[in-house]
Parts: C-alpha cells; structure tokens; sequence
C-alpha cells in the first residue's frame, strides 16, 4: 500500500486530476469501471509521476496508504451513490471518500451521515475550473469533517490554483455539505456573471451597433480594469472568432439556446428554501430558459416593438462607457445575493463557514475567478460581520457612482426593447434595499382584507387584524 491518494472515474476531469496530483510528486492510484481507460491513462501521461493501476476495486482500496484517500470523480446522482456502495465495504475507520463531482449539498449531507456511521469520511468537495483548472490548479471547496481535512488538506492545497499573494486556492469550508453548497453557489453566481455579461454584448451589438469584432476590443478594455476576471476574458475570446465553414462571426452562426446542467437552477431552488432573494441568480437561470422555449419564442416574435435608432459614434462610446459601469455594479449585486446565500446557509446548517475565505479561493483556478474577489476577501476581513456587500465601504461608494449609469442603461435598454433581466433585476434589488419605505405594506393590508392574515404596525408591538367586513375597527391579533 504506497498510494497517497487514488482517484476513481477516469473520464477527463478525473484524469486530469489524478495527472495533477501525479505531477505534484504524489503516488496516486487509478480505477475506472472500463479499465480500457485506466491503462490509457497509464500509457498516454504514465511519464508525468507516478501512478498505480488498478482493475479490481480490492486492488484498488488495497493500493491505498491509510487512512484511505479515495477520490470519486464520476456522474452526480445515481452514479455516485453506486460507486459508494462498491467501495464503502472495503473501507475501514478513519479512511475518506472524497466526491469532486457537482453533487447537491442535500445529497451530500445524506452520504456524509450514512457512512459517519460506519467511521468513514465522506468529503463533498467542490472542484471549479474546468479541465484545465484540474490539471492546472482547480479552486477545491472541500466540506466534511474538520478531521478529514487534517490528512486530506495538504494534498488538495498542494494541487490547487495559486492566488497571486502565493495562497493555495482551497480552505476547509466547513461540516457535511458545506462544500458542494459552496461550490453550488459559485455556479449560480457564475451564471448571474455570464448572463450579465451577455446583456453587455447584446446591448452593445443591438443599441451601440458595433460588430462582434468590436465588442471583443471593448470587452479587452473593460478586462484591463475592475472587471478584470477569467469570464470577461473568454468573451473575448469568443466574440473575436470566427467561424471556419461560413466566414461569420462564430456568436452568429451558434443557435442562441444557452444549456444547463442544474447547479445554477439548484442555487435558485435553494436560495427559495433558505428565504434569501438571488434575484440575479434566478434571472440569469430563467434567461436560459427562455432562449431555450422555441415554441413560446416562436409564438411572440411577431410581437410589435420600438422602433430602434441607431446610434451616433458619440453616443455609441457614451453608451458603451455606461455599460461598463451598469456591469460592474450589477456584479456587485449578484455576488452580494450570492454571500448572503452563503451565509443564512451558514446559520441553517450550523456550518460556521469563513465568509472571507470562500473569497479568497475564488481568486484563483474557478471559472468566477477575478480581481475583484481579493477586495471580497478584504471587505470580510474588515468586517466578518458585513450584512452585505452593499454595505462595504468602498462597494457602496462605487455603486453609488455608477447608478447613472446604471440607470441610463436599463432605461435605454427597456425603450430599446432590448431584454436586461440582469441589469434591471440587480437595480430593483439596489433600489428596494435603499427605500425607506416598500409597498409590502400594502401587500399587508390585502393579506389581512382577504386572509385575517394580520400585521404589524410601525408605532406599537403586536399583531392587528382589522374588521374590513365590519366597522373596520382594529384588533389585536393573539
Ligand atoms: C466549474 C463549472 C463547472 C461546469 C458548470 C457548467 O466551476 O468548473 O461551473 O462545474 O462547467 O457546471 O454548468 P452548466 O452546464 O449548467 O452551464
């Protein structure tokens, strides 16, 4: 028994693992249900370090130094839970199951306490960036036990994105699912980035009128300033390619119907549950959803609509400019939802988790990763206790500075017609945090008219009801 770790599930995101931890000096030990793709493995990358193959799930385990570190990277759900049931009975006390697919936290926390029983760690663990972020440097949010991370930490840091200060992207979230809570989040805040993000690009296709080309050139711009992050960058990229068989701009020649895999849609699900508005969050994944509706799109796009003005040059760079600022300050709004999420998780499951620190390994390896989450991480460090990001100091000060802006664009996007369910969502939510007063005072009354459903009053404790079928005389509800 040599191997430091062992990975099993050897489709491209496990072998890109196992490369990493291969090529950071560890022995590492390789299982795949085909073992066609274990020798692959072996005879394409064995030269990168050292590995051990294993066609038997007994060789496997019985390659294994103890406590066992047996990393699972195969489909969420059933498949999953399949390889758990194969492996668990070899396993013994104090040996750890660490689960890098995207699994939900609910099913998380159910592994994690059916195999406590039996004295094994089951270690949900987030894993983002990709194919490239695995060979390379993934962000790791790894939940389960404080004691699992003991004997597993080290590896993962080891093998993690590096932030620019030097620091391992990768921290022990905290108990049971916290980690692929986590990671669920940075999927719906990556979804919130990538829609608002879209809404840039379309706005300035439609309303500015420049061509992809153009928009790349912006986008590269914006990438040199606070909005300097790995997502700005490959829209770049993307917007300046063009397709090989027609010549057109490759965004032209994609059928516009964006695809989801479920995390960001969970995140929604979630945050529901939790009571925590991702207004941001959930328009993005609705978005999706609707370019995804042939039928209802189909159905309304003889549907009448403003007549669009084009631009003059001036105003296009003006408008451009704004864009920018509507951006930023709608990102700000979508990452605070998403820290709030985070955080009445926190409390719900007893998880304690460092609002900081999940900041500060997103600087690195995940697809989120930005600039801006180093002054995330900082806004925490100087106050743990933050309500929200809005109310940081110098996230205020600069949404505050944008809200022109931010304004200017929503409205000419809505008299454009041009559809900013991100940037409208993210104002309206800035806008309802700052009111002094919210009509949900009226949505009260109409409760108790039709309900008895009651409420309170702004001079005096208790709960009303008034008689609205009667002399309208006010109660109090016990
Ligand atoms: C990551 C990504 C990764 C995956 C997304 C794609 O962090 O590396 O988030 O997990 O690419 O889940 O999600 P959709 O298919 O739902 O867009």
């Amino acid at each position: 028994a040599s191997a430091h770790i062992g990975v099993t599930g050897l489709a491209v995101m496990g072998r890109n693992l196992a490369r990493n931890f291969a090529r950071h000096g560890h022995t590492v030990a390789v299982h795949n249900r085909t073992a066609a793709r274990t020798r692959s493995l072996v005879e394409e990358y064995g030269g990168e370090g050292t590995f051990v193959p294993a066609e038997r799930p007994e060789d496997f385990v019985g390659s294994l130094e103890r406590p066992r570190r047996l990393v699972v990277m195969v489909k969420a759900g059933r498949p999953t839970d399949a390889v758990i049931e194969e492996f668990a009975p070899l396993l013994e006390p104090g040996d750890m199951i660490i689960d890098g697919g995207n699994a939900h936290f609910q099913d998380t926390r159910r592994r994690e306490a059916s195999l406590r029983e039996r004295g094994v760690h089951f270690v949900g663990t987030g894993i983002s960036g990709g194919e490239e972020g695995a060979l390379h440097g993934p962000s790791i949010m790894p939940g389960g036990s404080a004691e699992s991370y003991e004997s597993l930490g080290p590896l993962l840091e080891d093998i993690s994105a590096k932030a620019q200060d030097g620091s391992p992207c990768c921290t022990h979230i905290g108990p049971d699912g916290a980690g692929h809570f986590v990671k669920m989040v940075h999927n719906g805040i990556e979804y919130a980035d990538m829609q608002l993000i879209a809404e840039a690009y379309d706005l300035l296709r439609h309303v500015a009128g420049f061509e992809p080309a153009r928009i790349a050139e912006t986008f590269r711009t914006w990438n040199t300033g606070r909005l300097d992050s790995y997502l700005i960058e490959i829209t770049a990229e993307v917007l300046a390619h063009t397709d090989a068989a027609t010549g057109l701009p490759f965004v032209d020649v994609v059928a516009d119907r964006a695809e989801q895999k479920g995390t960001g849609r969970w995140t929604v699900q979630t945050a529901l549950d939790l009571g925590v508005p991702v207004s941001g969050i959930a328009e993005a994944v609705f978005a999706r959803s609707v370019s995804g509706h042939a039928d209802l799109r189909e159905a309304a796009r003889t549907l009448p609509g403003p007549e669009r003005r084009p631009m003059s040059e001036q105003g296009a760079e003006a408008f451009a400019h704004h864009v920018e600022h509507a951006l930023y300050a709608s990102k700000v709004v979508s990452y605070a939802q998403g820290w709030n999420m985070v955080s009445a998780a926190g409390e719900e499951y007893g998880w304690e988790i460092d609002l900081g620190s999940i900041a500060a390994i997103w600087r690195g390896g995940c697809i989120i990763r930005a600039a801006f989450l180093d002054r995330i991480r900082a806004a925490y460090a100087a106050d743990p206790g933050l309500p929200t990001l809005l109310a940081d100091k110098e996230f205020a000060a600069e949404v505050g500075e944008a809200q022109d802006a931010w304004r200017a664009v929503v409205s000419t996007a809505v008299a454009h017609g041009v559809p900013t369910p991100g940037f409208a969502a993210a104002l309206t939510y800035y806008d309802a945090l700052r009111a002094e007063r919210l009509p949900a005072a009226l949505t009260q009354g109409q409760r108790d008219f039709f309900g008895a459903h009651t409420y309170r009053r702004t001079d005096r404790e208790g709960s009303f009801h008034t008689l609205w079928g009667g002399d309208r005389t006010e109660r109090p509800a016990d």
